[in-house]
C-alpha cells in the first residue's frame, strides 16, 4: 500500500481511541547520575571512544525531574490522553535495600497530576536503567538477581494503583540484550552472544515476575473501566527484510532474524517457551511456565525496517542496509510507513489489544518536513491497520519532548516538543503541530462514522 497519499486531515480513528506521548526516566528527568547509564558515560570501547559515542553527558537532560507540572500543562494543551513515562529504580532503591519514599512521592504526585489533568499514565518499570549496585551484582546475567526487580516492583506498584491501571514491565527485552551484550552499544558494553541469550532469558522472566506480582498488588481501578490493571511488555518490532530476494543466504538470514528478534520473544510469552539459537552465536533452550500468558495486551514499538545482505567476513554473517529509495532520519533508519503496518498485522496474530506504546522518529531540521510526513504516512498506516483487523486501543508517540538518545546523546532530536538544552524551553515542532490537528479533530468524531469514511 502507498500510505505516503496521506491526508491527515480525513484520519479517522474508533471513538475512545487515545492518543498519546512517551519518555523514559533517564532520558529526559536529569539527574539520574546512580544507574548504569551514567557509569557507562566513563566507560572506553575498544576503538576508544566513550560509552556514549558523542563524549556528551546526560546531567539535567531535559530536567522533567523539576519542570514536570509545566511539562504537565504542555502535554494537556497538545490534547494527550495518555502519557507513558518510567520510573528510575535507581531513585527509588539508590542503595541496595534502602528505598527512598520521597522518591516514591514524587512519582505518586505525577500520577496524581496527569489524573487531574485528564491523561492517563502508563507506568514502565524497566526502561534500560538500573542502579549501578545492581549492575554491579551482574544484574539481569545472573537468574537470582531477578529478586531483586521484584523487591522494586513491590515498593512501587501499591503506591501507584490508585491512578494507574496500565503498567509495562520491561521496555524491549530484545533491544536491552542484544544492544548491551551482543552489540556492546549499551552498558555493559559486551560482545557475548551467549550471554546475550541469557540476559533475554532472565529480562523475560523478570517480566513474568513482575506481571504476576502486579496482579497481586493492583486491586484498585483507577480509571472505572471495571479492570484494575493491565499488565505488558514493549516489544520492539523490527522487520527484516532481505537485501536481494534474489539472494537465498540473504532471505535466510531475514527469515531468521524476523524468528529471532521478533517471533520467538513473542511466542516466549505466550506459551512459555523460550527458544533462541543461531549457529554458532548462542543456544538457549527452556520452558518457563510462569511465563506463558503474561500479557493483557501486546505494547508495540515500532520504528523501521532493515534489508539483510549476508556478508561471510562479519560475525553474526551479515550487515544491515536501508532501501536507497527511501528516505532516513538522522539516525540513518529507513522512514517507510509500509513496516508499521506489516508490524501491526504482525502482533495481531497474538489477538490481544494492541498498543502502540513507541512511534517516533528523530529529526534536527527545522521546519521538522520529515517528521510532519512521517507522522501523517504512520497515522494513515494505523488507520489502516485498524480497518483490517487490528485491534489497536491507542498510538503513543515516541517521544514528548527532545531527549536523551542513548549512546547517541543528544544528537538525535525525537520530540514533539524541540527542547533547547540551555534555556530548558520546549517549542511544538511542526510534527507537534499536526499532531495536535489530529487528535482535536478525532474528538469530534464517531465510531460509527469511522469504519463508512475512506481517506
Ligand atoms: C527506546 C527509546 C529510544 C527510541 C529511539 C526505543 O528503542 O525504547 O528509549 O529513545 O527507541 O531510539
Amino acid at each position: 500500500m502507498d500510505f505516503t497519499k496521506s491526508k491527515p486531515e480525513q484520519l479517522v480513528f474508533p471513538k475512545g481511541f487515545a492518543f498519546g506521548a512517551a519518555s523514559a526516566a533517564h532520558q529526559i528527568e536529569g539527574g539520574t547520575w546512580n544507574n548504569n547509564w551514567s557509569a557507562f558515560e566513563n566507560f572506553i570501547r575498544p576503538d576508544g571512544a566513550s560509552g556514549i559515542r558523542t563524549g556528551e553527558t546526560c546531567g539535567l537532560a531535559a530536567d522533567h525531574w523539576s519542570l514536570f507540572p509545566s511539562d504537565v500543562l504542555l502535554m494537556q494543551d497538545l490534547g494527550l490522553g495518555i502519557y507513558r513515562f518510567s520510573i528510575e529504580w535507581s531513585r527509588i532503591e539508590p542503595q541496595e535495600g534502602r528505598f527512598d519514599d520521597g522518591a516514591l512521592i514524587t512519582y505518586r504526585n505525577w500520577c496524581k497530576q496527569l489524573r487531574e489533568a485528564g491523561i492517563q499514565p502508563m507506568v514502565t518499570l524497566h526502561h534500560f536503567s538500573e542502579p549501578i549496585w545492581f549492575s554491579e551484582k551482574g544484574g539481569f546475567e545472573k537468574k537470582e538477581n531477578i529478586a531483586f526487580f521484584e523487591q522494586f516492583v513491590r515498593f512501587v506498584v501499591p503506591a501507584l494503583s490508585d491512578f494507574v491501571d496500565y503498567w509495562i514491565t520491561i521496555n524491549e527485552p530484545e533491544v536491552f540484550s542484544v544492544m548491551g551484550w551482543m552489540l556492546g552499544e549499551f552498558p555493559p558494553g559486551k560482545t557475548e552472544p551467549h550471554t546475550m541469550a541469557m540476559v533475554m532469558e532472565n529480562i523475560l522472566l523478570a517480566h513474568a515476575r513482575a506481571y504476576h506480582l502486579i496482579h497481586e498488588l493492583d486491586k484498585l481501578d483507577a480509571d472505572g473501566d471495571g479492570v484494575a490493571c493491565q499488565v505488558s511488555i514493549a516489544k520492539n518490532i523490527l522487520l527484516f527484510d532481505p537485501k536481494s530476494r534474489w539472494n537465498p543466504a540473504d532471505r535466510y538470514l531475514s527469515n531468521l532474524m524476523n524468528r529471532l528478534y521478533n517471533e520467538a520473544i513473542l511466542e516466549a510469552l505466550q506459551s512459555g517457551v523460550f527458544q533462541l539459537s543461531m549457529p554458532g552465536q548462542f543456544d538457549q533452550k527452556s520452558y518457563l511456565p510462569e511465563l506463558a500468558n503474561t500479557l493483557d495486551f501486546i505494547g508495540l514499538n515500532h520504528y523501521t525496517r532493515s534489508l539483510i545482505r549476508f556478508n561471510p567476513f562479519k560475525q553474526p554473517p551479515f550487515t544491515m542496509h536501508t532501501d536507497p529509495r527511501f528516505e532516513t532520519n538522522d539516525m540513518g533508519w529507513e522512514i517507510w510507513a509500509q513496516s508499521f503496518y506489516d508490524a501491526l498485522m504482525l502482533v495481531r496474530t497474538l489477538n490481544l489489544p494492541i498498543w502502540v506504546t513507541e512511534n517516533g522518529i528523530c529529526d534536527n531540521e527545522t521546519p521538522d518536513k520529515r517528521r510532519v510526513a512521517f507522522l501523517g504516512d504512520s497515522l494513515y498506516a494505523l488507520q489502516e491497520a485498524i480497518r483490517d483487523g487490528a485491534d489497536v486501543r491507542g498510538y503513543i508517540h515516541w517521544s514528548v519532548m527532545d531527549n536523551f538518545e542513548w549512546a547517541h546523546g543528544f544528537q538525535p532530536r525525537f520530540g514533539l516538543f524541540r527542547v533547547d538544552y540551555t534555556s530548558q524551553s520546549r517549542t511544538l515542532t511542526e510534527g507537534g503541530k499536526l499532531y495536535k490537528s489530529v487528535i482535536e479533530k478525532q474528538k469530534n468524531v464517531s465510531s460509527t462514522n469511522f469504519r463508512a469514511d475512506t481517506v
